[in-house]
């Protein structure tokens, strides 16, 4: 890297009691009555790179909508931002949306980049830190959806944690809060949340961002397999599963799942030999959730939280917002 560019690499799926942990996790999902398998195991290198191909398709209105709004509020985004701030990028991904705040003059005194991704993560923070060299650039590679822990030296003030592209949609409404009220908790009255949210709305438009003709969202869900296999040493044949994606309007959620082709065993090696799971011929595992808000429901989310002088942009269509909030009193 670039001298520097840190990176902290807390989260290391190859560390033995790590690896162990979340082979653990994986076999007990897939040992559940409804097998699921948490959208962490999306993000492998390939998986990340899926997702980077999502966020150019047509049918995926999230990121280009987000991008809209952001360039149409840049001054009050700034304002809201201030000054000599560090900007805490949750799931920073490409590290993109970062890029384009700081190419648009918003620029922060520290960068920190957490994602789960550690050898994307790498790659995204050199690259704009070749773009950008006069900022003080510092990678986390972490699944901070277990527990987001920051360094001890992190300064308190001015913290402004960035969580767009509505990943905050990835958590059921409850844990949602949970994870808000962390948040809080690590900033002081100094800090703030700017937060991307995807907003209900029709149901043809949600089906096909989820379920695109091209089938790179399919590809995204199925990869999942690759990456479990690599993690569990299990035996899943992508070819055996089709992609399954639905809006479900009465809990305002996107479903994914993934949908056995015909009647199989995946079988996987663990300590006391070996553990298998069966599936019926259309048996289903749960891969994903995608929570969709009303704007008022998610600013009561944000005030129960912890958090208050709510503001929030929006596209024309009301298909996307953005949030900015500071830590109450
Ligand atoms: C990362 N997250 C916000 C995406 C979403 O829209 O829930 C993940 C995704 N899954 C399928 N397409 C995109």
């Amino acid at each position: 890297m670039p001298n520097d560019v840190k990176l902290l690499q807390i989260l290391d799926w190859d560390s033995p009691r790590q690896n162990a942990l979340l082979r653990d996790e994986l076999a007990t999902g897939l040992l559940q009555a409804q097998a699921h398998i948490a959208p962490k195991f999306f993000y492998d290198a390939l998986g990340s790179r899926l997702f980077e191909a999502i966020t150019e398709l047509p049918e995926y209105y999230p990121t280009r909508t987000e991008a809209a709004i952001f360039r149409d509020h840049l001054p009050a985004i700034r304002q809201a931002l201030g000054a000599d701030f560090t900007l805490i990028d949750l799931g920073c991904g490409s590290c993109a949306k970062a890029g384009k705040l700081f190419h648009a003059g918003i620029l922060p005194r520290r960068y920190v980049a957490v994602d789960i991704s550690v050898e994307f993560l790498r790659d995204s923070l050199q690259h704009l830190k070749r773009e950008l060299p006069a900022i003080d650039m510092l990678g986390l590679g972490l699944d901070f959806t277990d527990e987001l822990q920051l360094p001890d030296d992190l300064p308190l003030e001015r913290r402004m944690f960035f969580y767009p592209g509505s990943s905050i949609g990835n958590f059921s409404p409850p844990d949602a809060g949970r994870f808000l009220q962390g948040l809080a908790a690590r900033m002081d009255h100094s800090g703030g949340l700017l937060i991307g949210v995807d907003l209900v709305k029709d149901k043809a438009l949600l089906d096909a961002a989820y379920d695109d003709p091209l089938g790179v969202t399919a590809a995204f869900n199925r990869n999942l397999l690759r990456h479990v296999n690599a993690r569990l040493d299990a035996n899943f044949a992508v070819g055996d599963w089709r992609h399954v994606a639905f809006y479900d309007i009465d809990s305002a959620r996107i479903e994914m799942h993934l949908e056995a082709r015909r009647a199989l065993t995946v079988r996987w090696p663990d300590a006391k030999g070996s553990r298998s799971r069966s599936f019926a011929d259309g048996e289903r595992v749960h891969t994903e959730n995608s929570w969709k808000y009303s704007p008022d429901g998610f600013a009561t989310l944000l005030t129960g939280a912890g958090f208050t002088d709510i503001q929030v942009w929006t596209d024309p269509p009301r298909w996307f917002a953005l949030f900015f909030a500071r830590k109450a009193a």
